[in-house]
Order: C-alpha cells, then sequence, then structure tokens
C-alpha cells in the first residue's frame, strides 16, 4: 500500500514519511485551532448550529490550507503541497490550467527503447499528468518490438533509427533536438550511445542497469544474461543501477542505486520479475528528480 502511495504521488520512501507527518501535525493543529475559535467566538452548546457549522467551514478550508503550507515549508515540502493544493483549486475551478505545457518549461524527454518496453510505459505514465516533464519521443533500433504499440496507444512519436547512421552519421541529434530533447533515457536500448551524441548531451543521457554495478555489466550483459550470471555467482544480492551514459557499456557515474534479495530457489525470471518491480518504482522517480534541477 505504501509503495502505491509512493508510485501514486511520485515520491521515494522518505518524502512519503515527512508527507505523513506534514498531514498529521496540520491535522492536530487544524483541531485545536477549531476548538480555539469557537471558544474565541463564545460559543456554547446552546449556540444555533449553524454558526458552529459555518464557523468549522471557515476553520477548515482556509485555515487547513495556510496551516498545511506552513507546516510543508518547516518539512521542506512546500512545492508537493503547494502542487497538490494547486491541483485541488485547479479541480474546483478556482485556478486555470496552464495554457501549455511550453508555458510553464516542461522538460522534453526522450526514451531510448527496443525491448518489451515495460519501463518506457511505466514512466510514460508517470508523467502523463504531470507539469514537470513528458515523453515527447521514443526512438527505437528494432522492427516489432514491444515499445512501438505501447508508443502508439500513448500517441507518442516512435523514431526508428538505423546503425550506420547512428553510429558514423549525425547520430540522430538532429530529430533529437527537434523533439526538444531535454534529457534521454535509456530503458532497454542495447547499442552503444555514440560520441556525437554524447557531445550534444553531455550529462544529459541516462540509463537503467539490471544488476549492481560495477557487477554484471559491459558488453553482452543485458537483461536475461544479467540475471543468469547473478544466479551463477550465487550472489545474495542483486538490484538495478541508474547511471550517466558516456562511451563505454555501463560505465558512467552511479545516480541511484537499490537492491533486493536474491533467492536460493529462484529462476532467471524469477529474479528479472523482481528487479522490474524495482525499475518501474524507481526510475520514473529518479527521472523526475533529475529534469527538476535542470
Ligand atoms: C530492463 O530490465 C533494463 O534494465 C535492461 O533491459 C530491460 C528492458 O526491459 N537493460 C539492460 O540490460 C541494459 N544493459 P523493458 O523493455 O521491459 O523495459
Amino acid at each position: 500500500m505504501l509503495k502505491r502511495l509512493q508510485q501514486k504521488w511520485k515520491v521515494g520512501a522518505t518524502q512519503l514519511i515527512l508527507i505523513f507527518c506534514v498531514f498529521a501535525i496540520t491535522g492536530t493543529t487544524t483541531a485545536y485551532l477549531s476548538a480555539t475559535a469557537r471558544r474565541w467566538a463564545g460559543f456554547t452548546t446552546d449556540t444555533f448550529w449553524l454558526w458552529k457549522v459555518l464557523l468549522s467551514m471557515v476553520v477548515l478550508i482556509f485555515g487547513y490550507q495556510v496551516i498545511l503550507l506552513t507546516v510543508a515549508f518547516f518539512f521542506g515540502q512546500f512545492s508537493f503541497f503547494w502542487n497538490y493544493e494547486k491541483k485541488i483549486l485547479t479541480r474546483v475551478g478556482w485556478l486555470r490550467k496552464p495554457a501549455s505545457a511550453q508555458s510553464i518549461n516542461m522538460k522534453q524527454l526522450t526514451l531510448f527503447a527496443s525491448g518489451a518496453g515495460s519501463n518506457a510505459r511505466e514512466i510514460i505514465r508517470y508523467f502523463k499528468d504531470s507539469t514537470t516533464a513528458r515523453v515527447a519521443l521514443i526512438v527505437c533500433n528494432k522492427p516489432g518490438a514491444g515499445v512501438i504499440g505501447i508508443a502508439e496507444a500513448e500517441g507518442i512519436p516512435v523514431l526508428m533509427i538505423e546503425k550506420e547512421r547512428f553510429f558514423r552519421g549525425d547520430g540522430y541529434v538532429p530529430e533529437l533536438q527537434r523533439a526538444g530533447t531535454d534529457l534521454i533515457v535509456l530503458a532497454g536500448f542495447l547499442w552503444k550511445i555514440p560520441t556525437a551524441l554524447i557531445n550534444a548531451y553531455p550529462r544529459a543521457i541516462i540509463n537503467i542497469h539490471p544488476a549492481l554495478l560495477p557487477k554484471f555489466g559491459g558488453k553482452g550483459m543485458y537483461g536475461q544474461y544479467v540475471h543468469e550470471s547473478v544466479l551463477q555467482a550465487g550472489e545474495l544480492e542483486s538490484g538495478i543501477t541508474i547511471h550517466y551514459v558516456d562511451e563505454h557499456y555501463d560505465n558512467g557515474d552511479v545516480i541511484f542505486q537499490t537492491a533486493c534479495p536474491v533467492l536460493e530457489s529462484d529462476t532467471p525470471e524469477q529474479l528479472a520479475q523482481r528487479i522490474h518491480q524495482l525499475e518501474h518504482l524507481h526510475y520514473p522517480i529518479v527521472i523526475r528528480e533529475l529534469v527538476e534541477k535542470i
């Protein structure tokens, strides 16, 4: 249930605890404020019920919001709760939706994916209603890959690329620039990234790897091969690594890692499933945290 909340609110575990604290303190303070306001107004058990309801509503509607944002500020969660309030105000019609994505500096993500596309699907879903970033383009090198259907269903353009131009040409940089790409996200993309692309997007290309790098990385280490090697090596834990991309396979600076247990009874498929769950939970959050800094 906590994991679901994390996904819904798009936050990590520590932030979730801070959010709970903000709600708890705000609730208690509002209840105290409401009782104080009743005393201050001189209300007794004989006071007409409508006055009591009206006073409670004023405290709840205005007081709660102010207290919420104040407490959130002290917990370093102002932007989460301000966005939360904006959503509510937009829903009740007190705030207008932003005219366009560009007007609020929405960042453009380009996903490189050539597999089943489960990570791409989760990232697309995560950013669907986001005001921070959107998936502008999917780049794929494998006709018939599962990710193509996912992109089509979501109305996201797909750029099919071929080897010669990718490695010996311009790396498709003009197309990526035309899509307004701010961050390139590799999600199951197995070709090495050429220098032309790395130079055009310095520290703006990231990859996810289904193991705890530097172990079980490098050429030929992808998908099922990684999990088979982890099991063969008798590892007690595996995990995921999100890292910047450089000219070598699975080599750039690590941005995020988290582990999960490897069970003695695990098959590569079972381990893959556990790793995929970690990827789906964390990759979108890490991407959001990165684009917020761009
Ligand atoms: C993911 O597990 C990703 O970590 C891995 O490919 C899978 C793609 O799955 N990437 C690598 O192994 C890169 N070396 P998906 O197509 O379902 O997102």
